[in-house]
């Protein structure tokens, strides 16, 4: 990932370093080494994937956070707190461009397809929830949400892994499956930290989604059993534009079973990709595919 930046400008290669000095977990590419792993595809291959995929991962958090207008990340300082939006613009296109042409070097048209829809799925589902979806609380809207915006990139992920080995069809849709299940269990608890996340350990400013007209599943919980509260009530109006009532609503959001209810729901899609993992051969990097799972819902970063 590193290398990707190395015939730029100067200001181009410091912001690649800083971002990447940032560290971040490195989900994905996990998944997409173990995966691979597994199922015997070639090493350099995986690796090329697993640079591809976080370089576009990291990509789009650099639009989203000066979409968001977010000044943390990882810790540090975004580029859009250092940095105008026209130089955070263009810092991520460059990213975007690098992912691209990561991808285009595992030499496997299928995977290259497969990554540039899954980018398209990306953009098309940051774009429909600002114009359309702000303040609504709406269960279906959340889940097509949180696909597009993250399980879609695990999904492509574990998918892309899987197809660059040497296994059958079934298998792909088996590890499809996996990637889309720990995907979406991955952002549901995203939107838990948001409510309860401790600040220092996650890295990025919590308490944001609803101020941001974000209705998140623990949210989606509450309004289900509060359906009169006021502050529910005004959300689909504009509501949360009211920094104070927000505050108050998160409050109560804290203190109600819908924090449990949505970490239930997580383990559940966790549930689902586990019993992916059950018909395969065991070994360590099955193992490391379910402690990896397991632990997309015990973070607490
Ligand atoms: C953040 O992803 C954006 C979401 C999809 C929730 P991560 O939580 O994987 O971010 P880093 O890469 O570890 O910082
Ligand atoms: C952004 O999702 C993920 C994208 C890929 C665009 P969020 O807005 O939930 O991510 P955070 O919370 O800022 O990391
Ligand atoms: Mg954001
Ligand atoms: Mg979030």
């Amino acid at each position: 990932m590193r290398v990707q930046a190395d015939d730029s400008h100067p200001d181009l290669r410091a912001a690649l370093e800083h971002l990447l000095a940032a560290g971040g977990k490195r989900v994905r590419p996990t998944l997409g080494l173990l995966v691979g792993n597994m199922l015997g595809a070639e090493e350099a291959r995986l690796i090329t994937l697993g640079a591809a995929v976080e370089l576009l991962h990291t990509a789009t958090l650099v639009h989203d956070d000066l979409i968001d207008g977010a000044l943390l990340r990882r810790g540090i300082p975004t580029l859009n707190a250092r940095w105008s939006p026209p130089a955070t613009v263009l810092t991520g296109d460059f990213l975007f461009a690098r992912a691209a042409k990561l991808a285009a070097e595992t030499d496997h048209l299928p995977l290259m397809k497969a990554f540039s829809e899954t980018l398209a799925i990306i953009v098309n589902g940051e774009l429909t929830q600002m114009f359309s979806s702000r303040g609504l609380i709406e269960r279906d809207n959340y889940y097509k949400r949180i696909y597009a915006k993250t399980a879609s990139l695990f999904e492509m992920t574990s998918r892309a892994a899987a197809m660059v080995s040497p296994v059958d069809e079934d298998l792909i849709e088996s590890m499809r499956d996996f990637g889309y299940q720990i995907g979406m269990a991955f952002q549901v608890v995203d939107d838990i930290l948001d409510f309860n996340g401790d600040q220092a350990a996650v890295g990025k400013p919590v308490g944001s989604d609803l101020l941001n007209g974000l209705v998140t599943l623990p949210a989606i919980y509450y309004a289900e059993s509060h359906p009169n509260d006021p502050d529910v009530q005004s959300l689909p109006n504009g509501g949360w534009t009211h920094a104070e009532n927000m505050a108050r609503l998160i409050e109560n959001i804290r203190k109600s079973d819908a924090i449990e209810r949505s970490m239930q729901e997580a383990s559940q899609f966790v549930d689902r990709a586990l019993a992916r993992l059950e018909p395969l051969h065991p070994g360590v990097e099955r193992e490391a595919l379910e402690s990896l799972a397991k632990y997309i819902v015990d973070r607490r970063m």
